[in-house]
């Protein structure tokens, strides 16, 4: 594989969580070969890629994208006029602009089936650009639960039925252990999992219990037979304890838990995956785009506390990783998170941590990405100005580069 070197002013150790000063990055094809000192003898005519002014840092990973939804339609009903292909196509342009926003990773939590599995492997094959891709399938729900289609007309028979076989709607262990199996058969990477109600979905409540202990437990159990990583959506305080008692890998939102789900989530080792930039978002532009009222009254109940929970859970020391719901809020916004990160008790560093090292380690790709050392992918971005002085520069990220290829490059322009 071609030999490149990469320059970096300042290089952000993930491990550490500091910078390590004017380095050299030895790049074999898409991987990191070595990291040299700056004494470090680069041979003439090498290919180089001078970052010796920048601040160098690992792509970016997020933990909870949807890149087949939009954030300018929040009406319900564009779902009945939509074929499978709606979602496809927006999630070509919005791959390009999530690996443009300097995410070189994510996690797909919850697509059309098999939508982000494609996606997935139309990047790999170099067809479009896009980052890499943790992929799970549809989430699965109970019947009227967060991930159905609820209060229509039964005469109209939009409730998506198991025995159509839409790999989401699962009541009871059985069906649940037969779903993820099929999913697995379909290539999923990742499981996800609607534990209780939810926000944007009708006539639930997102405090309120969805799957039983005894159900969750068997998607845990029949996930991880499969060899895959499983994810609950939770933001109830009984489905946070019965999702980290049943041995889920992440809580999704996580936002009421209690001092109780705090403690289980430390003494299981599961990560928080806590999305506190959507409130903004929900509360205000999502207006203009048909969000109804019930939907913002749900939100208003959550969002407040969901941010002071996030300060109380990471205070007493429960593994975070960065994860946004990027689809509730437009893709290529991803990094407005890191000001509320920040905001409610992160230093920056700790933040990037959560969105580098820490992800990789939630989404199973801890030896790939996530930190810049050797054996890794040569993932990563680099910035004029320093994130740790001011977390909110990584919302306009000048260059990006994944496995090695420059993927955007705006800083010769500035
Ligand atoms: N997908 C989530 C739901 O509908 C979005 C929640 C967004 N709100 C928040 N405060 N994080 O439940």
């Amino acid at each position: 594989p071609a030999t490149t070197y990469v320059k970096a002013g300042h290089l952000f150790d993930s491990e550490a969580g500091a910078y390590r000063q004017n380095v050299v990055l030895v790049l074999a094809g898409d991987r990191i070969q070595s990291v040299e000192s700056s004494s470090f003898a680069i041979p003439t005519g090498a290919k180089v890629v001078d970052l010796s002014n920048d601040y160098v840092l690992p792509g970016l990973i997020d933990c909870h994208t949807h890149l087949g939804a939009r954030a300018d339609k929040y009406d319900p009903i564009n779902s009945f006029k939509e074929t499978p292909f709606t979602s496809a196509y927006a999630s070509v342009v919005n791959a390009k602009r999530t690996l443009d926003a300097g995410f070189t990773s994510v996690r797909d939590v919850g697509s059309l089936p098999f939508m982000a599995v494609d996606l997935r492997n139309a990047i790999n094959e170099g067809l479009l650009p896009g980052p890499r891709i943790v992929a799970s399938g549809p989430p699965l729900s109970i019947t009227g639960g967060h991930g159905d289609l609820n209060n229509y007309s039964p005469q109209t028979r939009v409730t998506m039925f198991p025995e159509e076989r839409d790999f989401s709607i699962a009541d009871g262990p059985e069906q649940i252990r037969q779903t993820i199996r099929a999913q697995a058969k379909y290539g999923v990477d990742v499981v996800k999992i609607l534990a209780s109600g939810g926000v944007l979905s009708k006539g639930d409540q997102p405090g309120a219990p969805q799957y039983t202990f005894e159900e969750l437990k068997m998607a845990a159990d029949t996930a991880h037979a499969t060899g895959r990583k499983i994810a609950a959506h939770a933001h109830g305080t009984q489905s946070i304890k019965d999702a980290i008692n049943a041995g889920i890998d992440s809580i999704e939102h996580a936002s009421l838990v209690d001092d109780e789900g705090i403690r289980l989530a430390k003494a299981h080792g599961t990560y928080f995956v806590m999305d506190i930039y959507d409130d903004d978002y929900i509360l205000g532009k999502a207006k203009d785009f048909g969000i109804q009222e019930e939907m913002l009254a749900k939100e208003r109940s959550v969002g407040k506390l969901q941010r002071e929970n996030f300060r109380k859970a990471f205070e007493a020391g429960v593994k975070m990783a960065f994860g946004t719901d990027a689809g509730v809020y437009p893709h290529g916004d991803n990094a407005k998170q890191f000001h509320y990160m920040v905001m409610y008790g992160m230093t920056p560093a700790q933040a990037i941590q959560a969105a580098t090292r820490n992800a990789a380690d939630l989404i199973g790709r801890a030896s790939d990405v996530g930190v810049l050392s050797p054996g890794h992918y040569a993932d990563l971005i680099a910035l004029k100005e320093d994130p740790l002085q001011r977390v909110e520069v990584l919302e306009h990220v000048p260059f990006v580069m994944k496995g090695g290829v420059i993927a955007k490059n705006e800083l010769a322009a500035k």
